[in-house]
This record gives structure tokens, C-alpha cells and sequence, in this order.
């Protein structure tokens, strides 16, 4: 992604263990960034296979960037040589056709990656033309898979803010540790601030304060365990559609005022 200080694009990626309500918070983070009016264009990038960020935004299924990347491996490998310069040019209005213009937002779902092996070349366009669409984006939301598959692969290299999600478990933790290590030691992703929210928090404030001075991680904050979030996950309704006032959707704000806007 292009260096998010160049051209102004602010990159925000939520990552933790699966289960620990990655997508429920994207979303909350999505409302709250539109409601602040202060976010400018906003994408959301959708990098979790199972596409859960749709059903927590309550959009349709749609074309993702992994069925893009299937079409271009399947080009490819028919050999056609004008088809393949074809498919070059057409490249930027593929990745157009897999954004879904919402009313206050923007979508991109990933998808799976279907054909294995290594396509460095494929993965190296798709990696451009995300890039490119990038740029004309003021804000970047990038709804994580469970582990730090969306690092590995690269579909953002730099980051102004990295959310690692814990519930209040010690695997949680193990998991937030875990992947502190591999952006700090590792340097696989260049990150401006790292921090941590724990979800679903049911008391034990202090202690959650203590284990995060522990686990050496800045607490952007805690957001408790919210019913309503769960009742509207239940029935399929979108996560959006929380009233303002929700606990949950009260406590995401208030880290996205600190953290992203602030
Ligand atoms: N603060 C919360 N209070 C209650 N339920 C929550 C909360 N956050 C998430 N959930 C529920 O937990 C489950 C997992 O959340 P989800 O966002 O899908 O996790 P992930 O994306 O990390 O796998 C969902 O059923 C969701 O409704
Ligand atoms: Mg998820």
C-alpha cells in the first residue's frame, strides 16, 4: 500500500484470534467513522474469507477480488497472448466491479483464495491495483482474518494504526502477544501505533489493564459484552444498525475518537 503519510490515506487494520469480534467491531468502527463525519472517503476492506464483514454490513454477496484472481490465473494459463494483454488493461475496471459503492461507504471483500501455488506475478498486479484504488481513499478499514493471514499476504504493508482484538481469556492474549512479536520482531508490517481493545468485557477492569502493562501493549480501550450485539448477529441484521447509544457501538467510539481520529 502506498505510504500512508504521502498521500494522506489513513490504514486501519483489526486483527486477533477468531471469535474475538473482529468484524462485529470493523463494523462498529465503520458507523462510528461515518457518524464523526471526519473520515472522509472511507473503504472497507473485507480480508476474511468467510466474508463476514457483508453480513455485519448487511450487503449482498458480491464479487470478490479472489474470483478476480481466479479469472487471471484462468487467462493466463490459456496462453492467449492478446487475451493476457487484454486482461492488463482490463485490470482496474476487474478490481472496480468487486467495490461495492454503499451509501456512506465503500466495500471490498477478498474472498478465498481458491487456485494454490504460487502466482507471485498475479498477486503482484491485484497488490497494484489495490494500491492504486487506494489512493483515493482518505480512510483504509481493513477487517482482519483470525490470525495475521491479511499481513502475510500482503494486502496492506504499512499501517497508521494495528487493533489487535482480545477477548478477556488467556488465549486471547496469547494470541494479542503473538502477534505484537511478529510485528515488532519480525518487522513484517511497518505499524505507527499497535494497540489493544478487549471485547466482551465483563468486569475484571483492572486486571485487564494489568494484563495488557504485561503483555506490553498500549489498552486503546474495553468494550463490554453488549447483548444487542449478539441478538443482532443472531437474526442476521446489520451491526450498523445499532442505536447510537448501544454500549458496544459507545465504547468503539470512543477508541475511534482516541486512536483514528484523535
Ligand atoms: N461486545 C460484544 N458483546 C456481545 N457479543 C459480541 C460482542 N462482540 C462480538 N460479539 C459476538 O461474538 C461473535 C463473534 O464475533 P465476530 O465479530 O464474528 O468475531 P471475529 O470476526 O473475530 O471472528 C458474534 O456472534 C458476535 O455477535
Ligand atoms: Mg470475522
Amino acid at each position: 500500500m502506498p505510504d500512508a503519510h504521502a498521500n494522506g490515506t489513513r490504514l486501519v487494520s483489526v486483527c486477533g484470534k477468531g471469535g474475538t469480534g473482529k468484524t462485529a467491531i470493523t463494523a462498529m468502527m465503520a458507523r462510528a467513522l461515518v457518524d464523526s463525519g471526519r473520515a472522509g472517503k472511507l473503504l472497507v476492506i473485507d480480508a476474511d474469507p468467510a466474508l463476514g464483514q457483508l453480513c455485519a454490513l448487511g450487503v449482498k454477496p458480491t464479487r470478490t477480488m479472489g474470483q478476480i484472481r481466479e479469472d487471471i490465473i484462468r487467462t493466463a494459463q490459456a496462453g492467449n497472448k492478446d487475451a493476457k494483454t487484454e486482461l492488463v488493461h482490463k485490470l482496474d475496471y476487474m478490481v472496480f466491479e468487486a467495490l461495492n459503492e454503499l451509501e456512506h461507504f465503500t466495500l471490498l471483500a477478498m474472498g478465498r483464495t481458491e487456485t494454490l501455488g504460487c502466482y507471485c506475478p498475479v498477486n503482484s498486479l491485484l497488490r497494484g491495483a489495490i494500491e492504486k484504488l487506494s489512493e483515493s481513499f482518505d480512510t483504509i478499514l481493513v477487517d482482519g482474518e483470525a490470525g495475521l493471514e491479511q499481513i502475510n499476504r500482503q494486502v496492506v504493508r504499512r499501517l497508521d494504526t494495528l487493533i489487535i482484538v482480545s477477548d478477556p481469556t488467556s488465549r486471547g492474549m496469547e494470541t494479542a502477544a503473538a502477534i505484537k512479536d511478529m510485528v515488532e520482531r519480525e518487522k513484517i508490517i511497518e505499524c505507527r501505533q499497535l494497540g489493544l481493545v478487549f471485547n466482551r468485557v465483563i468486569g475484571n477492569e483492572a486486571l485487564l489493564e494489568a494484563a495488557a502493562a504485561t503483555l506490553g501493549l498500549q489498552l486503546f480501550g474495553l468494550i463490554p459484552h453488549d447483548q444487542e450485539i449478539a441478538a443482532f448477529d443472531l437474526v442476521g441484521r446489520p451491526i450498523t444498525e445499532l442505536p447510537a447509544g448501544a454500549p458496544g457501538q459507545a465504547a468503539v467510539r470512543r477508541i475511534v475518537e482516541r486512536c483514528i481520529l484523535g
